[in-house]
């Protein structure tokens, strides 16, 4: 993906990202504070959606302990380019200032990533919907494995961060999740995408096609909550359509469907689509989103959970 594209992109992650703001600002202002206060930002990708939930909680950080060190620690799989993060670091957006140090840090999120009772805040958005591996094709007859992949990697998260929290620490996670009846809201765009994949990559690929995301319900978020990590704040805000609404003001139909399809691109982040057929996948995921603007609005089922260690 070439430099900058995500965070050119993805202004609909942080509409998403806002709407965890007031809880992870409550959270900084509730944790305990020490001279060291370590902060952490699981799957930063490039980094243009940290900058500002990082700001939040070093000013407020700061004002509660100005003599603390704030140590901010963005991570990410060891796949990820963290350049993008190190130039917003050192340009307008950062957040570094005095006693406010950053780092980066390359792993899974589904295996603890730092010391035990290390962190005091952290922040998680836009990615727990990535599973740690494809389960199964994707099709319905697969379901039960689906949702237990998906059950297994959302426990081993919470016991990670579990691990990772000190006592009194709390996380901030804002996720894509799907209503009671398994909705995500995006099904118009997902299917769009899948049915251009399958044509731009042909039969041969199919198996390969299936990606390892998944939608938990509420149901399923809150089952691994409980002795270690427990509940401060749940909301399922709207989705945020930053472009829909751009479109429903300009009624630039061409500006809409180069802005949903770039999303979607940024979004997959798929090295089979890098290698094979990128351009003519975005050109026929054109004519699609053109032909169906209102089915391509990505309106994703929001989550967002404040958690805090016992
Ligand atoms: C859509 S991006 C979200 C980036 C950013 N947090 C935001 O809100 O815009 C999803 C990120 O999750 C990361 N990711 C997926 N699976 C992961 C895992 N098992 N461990 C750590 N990061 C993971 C991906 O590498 C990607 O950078």
């Amino acid at each position: 993906m070439k430099k900058g594209f995500y965070n050119r992109h993805s202004q609909p992650q942080a509409g998403a990202a806002a709407q965890g703001f007031a809880l992870f600002e409550r959270a900084a202002r509730e944790v305990p504070l020490d001279d060291l206060v370590e902060v952490a930002d699981l799957a930063c990708f490039h980094g243009g959606n940290s900058m500002e939930p990082m700001r939040r909680a070093a000013c407020i950080l700061r004002e509660r302990s100005p003599g603390a060190s704030i140590e901010v620690t963005h991570t990410d799989l060891p796949t990820n380019d963290f350049n993008p993060v190190f130039e917003l670091l050192s340009g307008p957006d950062s957040y570094l200032g005095p006693g406010v140090r950053a780092s980066v840090r390359a792993g899974s999120f589904y295996q603890p990533l730092f010391r035990q009772a290390s962190q005091s805040l952290i922040w998680c958005s836009a990615a727990t919907h990535w599973l740690s591996r494809v389960p199964a094709p994707a099709h319905p007859t697969y379901a039960a494995q689906w949702s237990e992949q998906a059950r297994q990697d959302w426990q081993a998260w919470i016991d990670s961060r579990a691990e990772e929290l000190r006592p009194g620490g709390q996380l901030v996670m804002v996720g894509s999740g799907a209503d009671s009846f398994g909705r995500t809201g995006a099904e118009g765009l997902v299917t769009m995408v899948r049915d251009t994949m399958a044509e731009v990559l042909g039969p041969r690929q199919k198996g390969r096609l299936a990606l390892p995301t998944y939608h938990r319900t509420l149901r399923e978020w809150l089952a691994p909550l409980g002795p270690k990590l427990t509940l401060k704040e749940v909301l399922e805000p709207p989705m945020p359509e930053p472009y829909w609404e751009e479109y429903q003001q300009t009624g630039n139909l061409e500006t809409y469907v180069d802005r949903v399809v770039s999303f979607a691109i940024a979004a997959l982040n798929q090295p089979l689509l890098k290698r094979q057929g990128g351009k003519e996948l975005e050109r026929r995921l054109r004519q699609r989103v053109q032909a169906h603007p209102d089915l391509a609005r990505p309106r994703w089922w929001l989550i967002v959970l404040r958690l805090e260690r016992v």
